[in-house]
């Protein structure tokens, strides 16, 4: 293929979808909280991010910047306060960016920027009623 013909795209990058397992007891468990309510946990690596975790198993999080903090649609409520008190604090870059997000909350993170560790296992973070790049499913009629 012609690289140099190769177009600009706002697709998400492909390099989701590609996390490699945790290794045996080092396995840490994340839940994901929709918007329905309904709770998936999956048991993932450190290091991984929450983005990609969603992506990798279809939690709808659209992630349009592809995770270089430059949008608000991986944003998450973590729902534990303690939980949210042991991450580091979010950078400026994420705060700005948080900024934008719809139903900012005092435990909003952007899901792109937060790692797993082993102090996050166990970690809960519920997904917001909407982002500010809307979806065509935020519209459906009921
Ligand atoms: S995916 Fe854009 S800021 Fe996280």
């Amino acid at each position: 293929m012609d690289r140099s013909r190769r177009r600009f795209s706002t697709t998400p990058v492909a390099r989701h979808n590609h996390l490699d397992p945790p290794k045996p007891g080092e396995e840490r468990k994340v839940t994901f909280v929709t918007k329905e309510g309904d709770r998936h946990t999956f048991e993932v690596a450190d290091g991984d991010n929450l983005l990609d975790i969603a992506l990798e198993n279809d939690i709808e999080m659209e992630g349009a910047c592809g995770g270089s903090c430059a949008c608000s649609t991986c944003h998450v409520i973590v729902e534990d306060d303690a939980m949210y008190d042991k991450m580091e604090e979010p950078t400026d870059d994420e705060n700005d960016m948080l900024d934008l997000a719809f139903g900012l909350t005092e435990t909003s993170r952007l899901g792109c920027q937060l790692k797993m560790s082993k102090e996050l296992d166990g970690l809960v973070v519920k997904l917001p009623q909407m982002t500010r790049n809307m979806q065509a499913s935020d519209f459906a009629s009921k």
